[in-house]
């Protein structure tokens, strides 16, 4: 018997760059019970063979008896994370007949899925949906949770709590919930400069360092202050403009940092890592090239709190993004660039 072939669309990301990943799913009814992912899919992204199995069965649909392979083109590319376990499911669904290969051609899919079948929130959601409309492809299946974040692309978001809502909104059994842009920006309480005693002229160089964008070291005796000065400093920055908090919040979602009651920072990002920090973890890298605290801290502020404890290899390597403003990583799981234009604020004892 010859196998049937169905495809549902998503994205990977390259640092903040969204690309196109084909799902393909072909499934043979008559050849021994297999299930395999190729496409170089990572540990997370291997796994979803358990979840999305246990999805379809908990979703009350037929899981294929038979041979199942999904191949996540194009093949050179690395897959990471849990996001591809939906479009995966919905392709094998396609492929076993159960859904409309049609309709799901008009959409693409990112989300994880729960043994249950529910669907949860993933890291990258606005990427994703900004690489979908740039495809010119206008909906997107996602959790609900990551529908205000969709919706910020450009592309009409279908929130889906459980892949058996998905499967019946593309068979045209149910209608999705409209999604309500959150209105007003949730007001984020920041500590207050007013709180600060005295100090005139530490106070001045913070005030001028935000109106200038400055960086600024504020070396002292200990117990003066200096923390206290540096971490209210965010408070006196204005709101960031929609092209900056759009830039802002693509970083912090690719980060998997953002907090689902603010689908857009507005705020300025304030970063405080410990001295102990590795080179990775200030300007980013790591195995799945992750942006670092110099790129989260992007239209914000960066805080070196004691400057003379952070390693030398972690300082020398923000002079690059000090000056140009970006962090370029080039690894060999590939190469990313992340902006980085932050303030920096240092502090150290005398
Ligand atoms: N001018 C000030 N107004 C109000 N509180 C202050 C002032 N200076 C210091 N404090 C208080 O003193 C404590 C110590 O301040 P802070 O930790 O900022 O000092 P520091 O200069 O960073 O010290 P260290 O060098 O030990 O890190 C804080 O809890 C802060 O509330
Ligand atoms: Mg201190």
């Amino acid at each position: 018997m010859v196998g049937v072939l169905a495809r549902a669309i998503t994205h990977a990301l390259v640092g903040l760059e969204p690309r196109r990943v084909e799902v393909e799913a072909d499934v043979h009814e008559n050849g021994l019970p297999t299930f395999a992912i190729v496409g170089l899919p990572d540990r997370a992204c291997a796994e979803a063979r358990t979840r999305v199995r246990s999805g379809i069965l908990s979703a009350e649909l037929d899981f294929p008896r038979g041979r199942v392979t999904v191949n996540l083109a194009p093949a050179g590319l690395r897959k990471e994370g849990s996001g591809y376990d939906l479009p995966i499911a919905l392709a094998i669904l396609a492929a076993s007949r159960q859904i409309p290969q049609a309709e799901l051609n008009r959409h693409a899919a990112v989300g994880e899925l729960a043994l249950d079948g529910r669907l949860r929130r993933v890291g990258g959601v606005l990427a994703v949906a900004e690489g979908a409309r740039r495809l010119g492809i206008e909906c997107l299946l996602c959790p609900p949770e990551s529908a205000p974040e969709a919706a910020f692309a450009g592309v009409r978001p279908i929130p889906v709590a459980h892949l058996a809502e998905a499967v019946a909104y593309l068979r045209g059994e149910l209608e999705p919930e409209p999604v309500s842009a959150p209105a007003e920006p949730e007001a984020v309480s920041l500590p207050d400069l007013s709180e600060v005693r005295g100090q005139e002229r530490a106070r001045r160089a913070l005030e001028i360092a935000a109106a200038g964008r400055q960086n600024l070291l504020l070396a002292g005796p200990p117990g003066t202050g200096k923390t206290m000065l540096a971490r209210r400093l965010p408070g006196i920055l204005p709101p960031l403009d929609d092209e900056a908090a759009l830039e802002v919040t693509r970083i912090h979602s690719v980060a998997g940092l953002l907090p689902p009651e603010q689908p857009l920072l507005h705020t300025p990002p304030f970063r405080a890592p410990h001295h102990s920090a590795s080179t990775a973890a200030i300007v980013g890298g790591g195995p799945g090239i992750r942006p670092g605290e110099a790129s989260l801290a992007h239209q914000g502020v960066l805080l070196l709190d004691e400057l003379a404890e952070f390693q030398r290899p972690a300082l020398e390597a923000l002079r690059q993004p000090l000056e140009d403003g970006v962090v370029c990583i080039a690894r060999a799981a590939g190469r990313a660039v992340f902006p980085a234009r932050f303030q920096l604020v240092a502090t150290a004892n005398l």
